[in-house]
């Protein structure tokens, strides 16, 4: 599929991102106001909207980085979850919130949430900028979530498509143009 050549629909604009992170930032800081709060966001996926959610907070928070294989080249996930980049630090006193890109399955969100709990944390939720529920394969309902969207693959906004567009400021769907 040749991007570039299909038509770019957007789904949710810079605008509604921005709108939508402000009250996602208030709900959340004052979810975890007195708390320590220990943010893991999921690479590479979830960088731009990790470093936009954490700017509007108004709480102290840590920030680390986690990396899981995802779909790689393809459209479809591969069904299983590796973790490449583990959190190093000790995560016993801390709220951890778990934030990534999306969940699709749910199979990514389940895995890791599963795995940071072995480390004892206070609690683990979960932030998710899209949710697509109509493709869950695992049971998981994200704490937080910006948007709910209908089974497309999106891009855009720290979301590839063949490891390109994730600089795009804005999520998008691929159509064909005769649709
Ligand atoms: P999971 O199926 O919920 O495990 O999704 C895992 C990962 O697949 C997400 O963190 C994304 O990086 C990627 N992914 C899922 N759906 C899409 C999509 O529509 N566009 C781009 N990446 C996606
Ligand atoms: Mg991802």
């Amino acid at each position: 599929m040749d991007i570039d050549k299909k038509v770019w629909e957007v789904l949710c604009s810079e605008e509604d991102i921005s709108n939508r992170l402000k009250e996602l930032g208030q709900e959340i800081s004052d979810a975890y106001r007195d708390k320590k709060l220990y943010v893991v966001s999921l690479l590479r996926g979830s960088f731009v909207f990790t470093a936009d959610l954490v700017r509007k907070f108004d709480i102290p928070v840590k920030i680390d980085f986690m990396t899981t294989s995802s779909y790689g080249h393809g459209t479809e996930s591969s069904g299983s979850v590796k973790i490449v980049n583990d959190i190093k630090e000790n995560l016993e006193d801390y709220h951890v919130l778990v934030v990534d890109d999306i969940t699709d399955s749910g199979l990514t969100m389940k895995y890791v949430m599963d795995h940071l709990k072995t480390k004892n944390p206070v609690s683990v939720k979960c932030c998710v900028l899209l949710d697509k529920p109509e493709r869950r394969k695992v049971e998981i309902d994200p704490d937080y979530v910006g948007f709910t969207i209908p089974d497309k693959f999106v891009v855009g906004y720290g979301l590839n498509y063949g490891d390109y567009y994730r600089n795009i400021p804005y999520v998008f769907v691929v159509t064909d143009k005769d649709r």
